[in-house]
Formats: C-alpha cells, structure tokens, sequence
C-alpha cells in the first residue's frame, strides 16, 4: 500500500503551484475548512494514495457516516415496515422522517411534492417511464445528452405510440440551443399527454442546462422530468424555486454511502397521471386473485415495490445531514475554483510546435457548468490518444478517472461528430462485439474516437487531486500517440 509520504513527491511541483493558485483564486482559503473535513473523515484516500476524480461516477463517504450508521443499527431493533408490529412501526417511523428530511433538504413542500424510494435514479426514471401515460398523439421530448435511463424511456414512448423527439445540443459547448427551444415545445399537442426530459446537468460535459425551460415547458402544456443525478451533489436544487413534475436522483452520488436508494421527488398532480403497469407486494392495499383485480395503495406505497432497502434508509438521513453540516454553497464553491484552475491550464497545454494537447468537450469556462470535464488528448501531430491507454496510465499513478461515453451517448455522439451511418453499421453488425468496441471501430472507420476522458471533482477534492491530474496530462506533451 502506498501512503501519502511516498504519494506526494510524486507530484512534483504540487507546494509551489498550490501556492500560486492560492494567490489567483483568494477566495479558496474560504473553503479550508473542507481540508480539516478531509483529513480528518476521509484519510483513507491518502492512506492508499488515491488520486479520486471520478466523483459523477459515486461520491466519497465520511468515516462518521458509516459509525453513525452502524451505532444505529446496534441500538435498535427494527423490523420490516410492512408490518404493524412494534420493530416494524419504529422502521415505518423512521422511513417517514427520512422522506419528510429528503423533502426539507430540497425546499419541496409536503403539500405540492412527495417522494418515492427507489434503488436508484434509473429506477426513479423507469417508475415514471413504465407509468406516464404516452399515447398516439402524446410525445415524449428529451435532450440528446439525457444519460442513458432516460433514453431507454423513449421505448416506453415508442411502444404506446408517442411521438419521440431528441432536441440536439450544440457543439463545442453541448448547450441546447435557447433558440430553437420554442420550435420544440410547439411540438406538443395541446391536451394530450407530452413529457419532456433533460438534465440540470450533463454527467458528460458538465454543462448546466437552464432551469428556466421548466417553467417555460409547462405553461406550453408539458410535464417535465428534470434529472438531477449529477447536479444536487454540488449544486442546491430549490424545489420551492423550481418546480419540476418528476426529479429522479441517487443518494450515494451526493454522500457516497449507502448505496443502493435513490428517490424519485415527484409533484402530487403529476403523480395521479401516472398509470402503473403491474402491482408487487407491498404497493397494493388488496388484491384478489379469484376476482383477477387489485387496488394499488393511493399514495407513494403504491409505487415502493416490494420491501424498500429499509434498513439503509436512516443512512440517507445521515448523509444529509452530514452535507448540510459542511455546507453545500462550501463545496461548491470549492469545485468551481479547482474546475476553473484546472480548465484554464489544461486548456493552455500545448505541444511544442503549438498544438493543443487537451480538447474539452463542453463549457470551456465556468458560465453555467460544473465540475465535470470531459476530454481527450491529442499528440503532436493531432492524432487522438486511445483513451483506453490513457485511463491504465492513470491507474498506474492510481487516478481513478472514467472513460467512454459514461452512459451518454447522445453527448459523446454529437461531440465527436460520429456519423449516423457509420453508428447504424455499427449497432446492426453481426455479431455485435463483446465488449463493443465502437470506439475501435470509428478510429478505424473514420479517424475519430468516440470515447473521451472523464475528471469529475466532488465534496472533498483539493488542489492536490487536479494538480495531479494536470501532471499527469502534461505528461503527454510531445509524446507521440500509442507511446503507452
Ligand atoms: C445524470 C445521471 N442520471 C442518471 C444516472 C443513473 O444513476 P444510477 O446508476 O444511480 O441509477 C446517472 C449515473 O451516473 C447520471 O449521471
């Protein structure tokens, strides 16, 4: 195991930078407190010498966390909720305080929002996928760069007959173009049922798409799902400011533990649309099999299948609570400083004979974006490094970063300009290879790649993590591609 005396000369240079960025961004020495936080609940990541930027992948827990976790657990006795008895009331309690927390946390009020318990965002989407009520005539609207549990939602679309439409976003920034956002919400047939999906922000670029389309989507008569998986871990979501029918997100991408629950915070009125497809344990008040008839519960039971992972439930209070302790506005502030460092400088690498080691694909600033970037590199002579290469050069100096499309393939297609031909080969070929190698594939075919880099910075990155990342990029100056 490495420790973090062995870790840190590695990075040479770290003191001296650390210095300078200090200096150009005052307003860091703010955040300190976050060092204190890391040092003190997070040491494993130095005691094995993690350089961890993969936090849109999965946030990091605190140690207290986990003791606080289990200290719970030692104390009491707690049953299975679907039953009346005294372990399984004081469970039933506790799930009740935890959706009201989770409710409070994002400013929902009871009487507008309520929230269902799902094993994670994608099954928060694909409750309300299976259930909206998509007919011929109804169209469900999504942005190109939805992550892919909200594109499988168009085959709900597709096998009831509505209409599916993909807004593009524009390259190089990926933002939807405000422009042409009218046209598409004129899409939808007034009095039918038409949903539109997007993301507060991309897991891919990083690019924060406006809230205001809410507002604007509904008075034009649709109901809107708003991903929030990758914003609400450094980003505040006001749900009394914004107002969204269905918000799917995970728990452990905001505080790392426990896995496993995710929600979906679901407007009361846009909740009575929904149509479920099936009944399970649990979500119906009766059933009769002699009849052939059930009755679904009326209220957020009827769509909590089966047992909810019950006893990590109280874990989401923790989590939370050990959020609003540090303060979000704390962390994000943070990010944004190192995003910017680390955007700027990566954006300045060049080669020597003047050519751009690093293309983002995304925001190339701070205006409305977070603290992914998505990225490849390119040679001297311009050819694409395989990101393949670049992500076991990374481990090697144990950087956990992300590679391919990160379950975004309408973002990595539009960003790298993948033809549709060329994808519709592709996906048709026969027999598909395991794993599918399109980024193979395309830099064959075409000379593009169709996979990139992925950093993500989160609640306890420091200069330490993007320096080395930054290091670790400058290490492919003036080297040629392949060179692994
Ligand atoms: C924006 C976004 N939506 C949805 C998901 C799906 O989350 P989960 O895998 O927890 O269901 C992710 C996961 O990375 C994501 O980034």
């Amino acid at each position: 195991m490495l420790n973090v005396k062995e870790f840190i000369p590695r990075v040479a240079g770290l003191a001296a930078a650390q210095a300078r960025f200090e200096t150009e961004y005052p307003a860091y020495r703010a955040t300190s407190a976050l060092d204190g936080l890391r040092a003190g609940e997070y040491q494993r990541l130095e005691a094995e010498g993690h350089v961890y930027l993969d936090y849109t992948g999965g946030g990091l827990y605190a140690a207290s966390q986990v003791r606080a976790h289990h200290a719970l657990l030692e104390r009491h006795v707690f049953g299975n909720p679907h039953s009346q008895n005294p372990t399984s009331l004081a469970m039933t309690e506790r799930i009740e305080a935890v959706r009201a927390c989770v409710l409070d946390y994002f400013n929902a009020s009871p009487d507008e929002y309520t929230l269902i318990f799902t094993p994670n965002a994608s099954g928060a989407i694909k409750l309300v996928g299976e259930a909206y009520p998509f007919t011929p005539g109804g169209h469900f609207l999504l942005a190109a760069d939805n992550h892919n549990s909200t594109n499988g939602v168009r085959e709900f679309a597709r096998a009831r007959g509505a209409q599916v439409t993909y807004i593009p976003v524009t390259p190089p920034q990926l933002r939807l173009d405000p422009r042409a956002l009218p046209g598409y919400l004129a899409l939808g047939r007034p009095g039918a049922d038409n949903l539109l999906a997007y993301l507060a922000q991309s897991n891919y670029s990083g690019v924060q798409h406006p809230l205001e389309l809410i507002a604007l989507a509904q008075a034009r008569g649709w109901d809107v799902l708003l991903d929030a998986a990758a914003f609400v871990p450094t980003n505040r979501l006001d749900l009394s400011r914004w107002k969204p029918d269905f918000v799917p997100l995970s728990f452990y991408k905001i505080f790392g533990y426990p896995t496993g629950i995710g929600a979906l915070i679901v407007r009361k009125r846009a909740l009575a649309k929904l149509r479920r497809p099936w009944f399970a344990g649990g979500a119906i008040t009766m059933v009769s099999v002699r009849a052939g008839k059930h009755r679904l519960w009326p209220t957020v039971t009827g769509f909590e299948d089966g047992t909810v992972n019950y006893l990590n439930i109280p874990a989401v209070r923790i989590g939370l609570e050990h959020i609003e302790r540090i303060g979000l506005e704390v962390i994000q502030q943070r990010v944004r400083l190192l995003t910017e460092w680390l955007l700027e400088n990566l954006l300045a690498l060049r080669h020597s004979g003047g050519r751009p080691l690093v293309k983002i694909h995304g925001p190339q600033n701070m205006h409305c974006r977070g603290a992914t970037l998505a990225m490849n590199f390119y040679d001297p002579g311009g050819r694409p490094w395989d990101v393949f290469a670049v992500e076991q050069l990374a481990n090697a100096e144990r950087i956990s970063l992300r590679t391919g499309c990160f379950c975004n393939p309408g973002a990595s297609e539009i960003a790298h300009d993948l033809p549709r031909d060329g994808l519709d080969a592709f996906i048709e070929s026969e027999p598909l290879p395991i794993p599918p190698r399109l980024n193979d594939y395309m830099l064959a075919r075409y000379g593009q790649p169709a996979s990139a880099t992925r950093v993500s910075l989160g609640l306890v990155t420091n200069f330490a993590d993007v320096y080395a990342f930054y290091a670790f990029a400058s290490s492919f100056l003036n080297r040629p591609a392949g060179a692994a």
